[in-house]
This record gives structure tokens, C-alpha cells and sequence, in this order.
């Protein structure tokens, strides 16, 4: 290369404002026929499916124009504004998202709004308030049941549920030869809480305050 020239290979002999004036060149022609072509393209039919879709949440109906892809988890974050529940994965691997429906917990991020035509969900919000918190809240704060807090309205819509669960006996997948070296309330309850991740580590604390509300005397666990 000398002065302002580059030399490309043997014989070609550019120089930089040649090489950028080429390029320009080059782009006007690429996206020329684009632009020629959008123009005269028919109008995209890319139109978004909605539904609407007609469910309780917390007690109250609610009525919903949806795009069908939503899921419940966005459909109670993004259009209730019922920001208590979290999303973390958004994969179905965390359990930040669990809500109860018709009585059973699910991971709502793993599950379209419109499936759940009729359906009673109930979120954290739905569970208690501040002035009257549920017996699970109110557990998991002497239990010290959190750090971050991110996890835990998944983790107390999980707990209320697995109780009501060991109640109405709902089998689990714990094993007997673990069940044989250990109490097996608690670790059913873990068993149960599997699903719940919690990065803090709170979860002896929250089989704690599981312990308590279950009635469990002491609400002692084992680790
Ligand atoms: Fe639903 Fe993680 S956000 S399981
Ligand atoms: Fe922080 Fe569970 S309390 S992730």
C-alpha cells in the first residue's frame, strides 16, 4: 500500500475513497429492488389472533381479549397488573409463577390464558392481605420463609396447595426407602416443593413454616 491506495492481490489497484464509493454503490443497489418490492407488495396479512376469554381471578370475573399465544402467567402480569406473581424461567422450571387453579397449583407461564375458560384462579394477591394475611404468609414471616422474596408468592401458593394436597391425598412421588430414614412430613413437603427453586435457600425456614400450618408439632423439621 502506498499513499492513499490499497493494493488488493497482483494487478488491482484501489484506493479507500474508490473502495467506499463502490460500497455505496453496492448498498444503493441491494436495497433498491427492496424498496421497490415492499412498495408494491400486497398488504401483510400478519393480523394477530385474539380470543376472548371469560375466567375468576382472585374472586372477581374477569373478561379478556386475548392473542392466543398469551399465557396466563402474562395474562395476570401484563393485563390485570396482579404483579405479585413472578416470572423467572419462564419455562416451567423455577416455580416463580404458580398460581392456583380450581384448587390446584400450575405453573402459569406454562399455560395459555385462553385454556382456562371458567377456570378460579387465585394468585398471592388473592390469598391475603396485609391487614389479614393468610395462615401460610403469616407462618413463612415468623419462619423467616424468604430472603429476596422473588420466589415466594410461587413458594406460598405451592405450600397452601401441597397442604391441601396431603389432605385430600393426592399421592406423591416420594419414595419409601426415603420416606424409612426420615420424618416423612418433611420430606414429603420438600418432596412436594420441588418444583419451587429458591436461590436465597430459604427452604428449611419454608418447610418450617409448612410444618406449622400443617399443625406439625413445633413445626420441627429435619434438614
Ligand atoms: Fe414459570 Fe419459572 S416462570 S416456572
Ligand atoms: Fe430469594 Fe427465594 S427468597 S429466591
Amino acid at each position: 500500500m502506498k499513499g492513499d491506495a490499497m493494493e488488493i492481490g497482483g494487478d488491482l489497484n484501489l484506493s479507500r475513497r474508490g473502495v467506499l464509493a463502490a460500497g455505496a454503490t453496492s448498498a444503493a443497489i441491494a436495497t433498491a429492488p427492496a424498496a421497490v418490492g415492499a412498495s408494491l407488495s400486497p398488504p401483510c396479512a400478519s393480523a394477530t389472533p385474539t380470543m376472548p376469554v371469560r375466567f375468576t381471578v382472585n374472586g372477581k370475573p374477569v373478561r379478556l381479549t386475548l392473542d392466543t399465544r398469551t399465557t396466563l402467567l402474562d395474562a395476570l402480569r401484563e393485563h390485570l397488573r396482579l404483579t405479585g406473581t413472578k416470572k423467572g424461567c419462564d419455562h416451567g422450571q423455577c416455580g416463580a409463577c404458580t398460581v392456583i387453579v380450581n384448587g390446584m397449583r400450575i405453573n402459569s407461564c406454562l399455560s395459555l390464558a385462553i385454556q382456562h375458560e371458567g377456570d378460579e384462579v387465585t394468585t398471592i394477591e388473592g390469598l391475603g392481605t396485609p391487614e389479614h394475611l393468610h395462615p401460610m404468609q403469616a407462618a413463612f414471616i415468623r419462619h423467616d420463609g424468604y430472603q429476596c422474596g422473588y420466589c415466594t408468592p410461587g413458594q406460598i401458593c405451592s405450600a397452601v396447595s401441597v397442604l391441601n394436597e396431603i389432605a385430600q391425598g393426592v399421592p406423591s412421588h416420594v419414595q419409601d426407602d426415603i420416606v424409612a430414614h426420615a420424618s416423612p412430613s418433611n420430606i414429603e413437603m420438600r418432596e412436594r416443593m420441588s418444583g419451587n427453586i429458591c436461590r436465597c435457600g430459604a427452604y428449611s425456614n419454608i418447610a418450617e413454616a409448612m410444618a406449622e400450618v400443617a399443625g406439625i408439632a413445633g413445626g420441627e423439621t429435619q434438614a
